[in-house]
């Protein structure tokens, strides 16, 4: 087994972004990321907290709008209207789940398409699946960006996708799709989930459920690549897949933490530079 690893790949591509970022102040750019949060979830404000850092340690602006989970749908859309209309910000992202009184999908297209970094308007995802220029969803981006730096071929392969969320599994299969591969993709309602799994060359999962995935449910020499995030009882940060158990028998697993984590936070930095060299084409 070895192990696909997000770390380092991510430590690469933030030293190449500080680099791009550095060129773009020689032009009087500084890339600018705003994040809009609504309540106090903790998790939530974690990675939030953890995407402004990034954003310090390379050199883009960025500016957290909080606001209370009791703020109003519009007051909302009059932030992200502002930040559309701001021309030192790039990108702009509102961290999800949003509370259940706010319509999600509305938020989400009152964003610019120009500056939604984090590929989740219907503009961006339709361009992904026709193969079209576009922002990417950081954590599906991330997943092909790690297979690709460990040249694991995707062409012909069978990919299973365990997860049909809106903002990784459906735009993973385009992604995988893209590449020539053949995917499935499994939810919720999925029966007999070990028969699809046992099908596959590539394993990807994104559910958020402790270990949905053993040993019996994959293949010899499967690459798995667990994009779940969750926390046992013990407190510590766990993903999909029993990691002991399917590490004996896979040929690469990317672990939770270090895998796909750190490499979502790096794709939304190289999202936000894309942007910014925008701006630097339409001066
Ligand atoms: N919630 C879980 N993942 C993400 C993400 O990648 N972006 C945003 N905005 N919210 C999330």
């Amino acid at each position: 087994m070895k192990l696909l690893d997000g770390i380092k790949l991510s430590n690469e591509i933030k030293i190449d972004i500080k680099r791009q970022v550095q060129a773009l102040k020689k032009h009087d750019i500084t890339p600018g990321l705003a994040v809009i949060i609504v309540g106090d979830d903790t998790a939530s404000m974690t990675y939030v907290n953890m995407k402004s850092k990034a954003c310090d340690t390379v050199g883009i602006y960025s500016i957290v709008h909080k606001m209370p989970a009791n703020i109003n749908e519009q007051k909302i859309i009059d932030t992200i209207n502002m930040m559309n209309n701001n021309d030192n910000i790039d990108g702009i992202l509102v961290q999800l789940p949003l509370p259940n009184n706010i319509d999600e999908s509305k938020v989400i297209q009152a964003i610019n398409p120009q500056k939604d970094v984090d590929g989740f308007h219907p503009f961006n995802i339709g361009s992904i699946s026709l193969k079209l220029d576009g922002f990417i969803p950081a954590t599906p981006y991330g997943v092909i960006k790690l297979l690709k730096q460990y040249k694991i071929e995707l062409k012909g392969k069978n990919v299973c996708i365990v997860g049909a969320s809106n903002i990784v599994g459906k735009p993973l299969m385009s992604l995988f799709l893209n590449e020539y591969a053949t995917v499935q993709i499994c939810h919720i309602y999925t029966k007999n989930l070990k028969q699809h799994t046992l099908n596959a060359d590539i394993l990807c999962v994104a559910v958020g459920k402790i270990n949905l995935i053993t040993s019996d449910m994959i293949k010899e020499d499967v690459i798995v690549v667990d994009i779940g995030i969750n926390k046992n009882e013990q407190g510590k940060l766990v993903g999909d897949v029993d990691f002991d158990d399917v590490s004996k028998k896979c040929e690469y697993i990317s672990p939770v933490p270090g895998g796909v984590g750190p490499m979502t936070i790096a794709m939304l930095l190289d999202n936000t530079i894309k942007s910014a060299k925008k701006r630097k084409k339409d001066e």
